[in-house]
């Protein structure tokens, strides 16, 4: 199965990543975990994305997309969920271009929806585990010892990106150059919709409900858009 998730930045999307392909036993490739990594690393790529990332632009998509076939290519056949890639329209073509090559295609594109305001809280309160990633909310997801990670007992980081200024830039990139994906996809694949305000339990229980019809009816035989019963549904 190959998902894409969109929503802005502070949707849930790399929260809701989390629990998808541990159920789904899918790959989660985040575009901004990879170029996180490579710039931990100091390599080229990482060095190129560094000033991108830090005003809330958008890394040329010539860097990305090479990036991110080629973690496409290691992805297992149960397939992958991707977590902010695509990110512009041109993006979209070529991932889809990519995967037609190859005899695969997008079976679902799970759309977080969100009010800019809602995700500044939740961005300038987020916390992460530099070493295994783990997210954590000062307020609404507390780790048991503050600042310090459940899993691995590292201390937590702000990045450096979620700060309220970068913030604007990035909510603005996003609805100029993120948000036409959704009609993109609405043309060329399923898209549910979500509203992300709320309890992330609840954002999860919807995102299964869905999932899970899609994966009985892939097992099925053939799925097509008709039998695939509230595609383009809000939920
Ligand atoms: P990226 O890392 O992808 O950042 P983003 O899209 O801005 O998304 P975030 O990671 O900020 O938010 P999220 O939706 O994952 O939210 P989360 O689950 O963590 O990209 C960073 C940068 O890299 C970009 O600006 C760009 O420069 C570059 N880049 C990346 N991909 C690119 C591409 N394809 N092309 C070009 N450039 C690219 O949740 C946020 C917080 O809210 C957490 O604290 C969480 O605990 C909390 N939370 C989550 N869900 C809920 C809920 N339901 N209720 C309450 N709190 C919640």
């Amino acid at each position: 199965m190959k998902v894409v998730l969109l929503g802005a930045p502070g949707a849930g999307k790399g929260t809701q990543c989390k629990s998808i392909v541990a159920r789904y036993n899918l790959l989660h490739l985040s575009s901004g975990d990879i170029l996180r990594q490579e710039r931990a690393e100091g390599t080229e790529l990482g060095k190129k994305a560094q000033d991108y990332m830090d005003s809330g632009a958008l890394v040329p998509d010539e860097i990305i997309i090479e990036m991110m076939a080629k973690a496409i290519e290691k992805a297992p056949a149960a397939g992958f969920v991707l977590d902010g890639f695509p990110r512009t329209v041109n993006q979209a073509i070529e991932l889809d271009q990519a995967l037609v090559a190859s005899g695969q295609k997008i079976d679902a594109v799970l759309n977080l929806e969100i009010d800019d305001n809602v995700v500044t809280k939740r961005i300038t309160g987020r916390r992460s585990c530099p070493e295994c990633g783990a997210v954590y909310h000062i307020e609404n997801l507390k780790p048991k010892t503050e600042g310090i990670c459940d899993k691995d007992g590292t201390e937590l980081v702000q990045r450096s990106d979620d700060t309220e200024e970068v913030l604007a830039n990035r909510l603005e990139t996003y609805h100029q150059q993120t948000e036409p994906l959704v009609d993109y996809y609405k043309k060329n694949s399923t898209v549910y919709n979500f509203d992300a305000d709320r309890n992330p339990d609840d954002v999860r229980a919807s995102m299964f409900e869905k999932l899970d019809v899609l994966v009985k009816t892939r097992s099925a035989g053939s799925v097509s858009n008709h039998e695939l019963r509230g595609a383009n549904d809000e939920i």
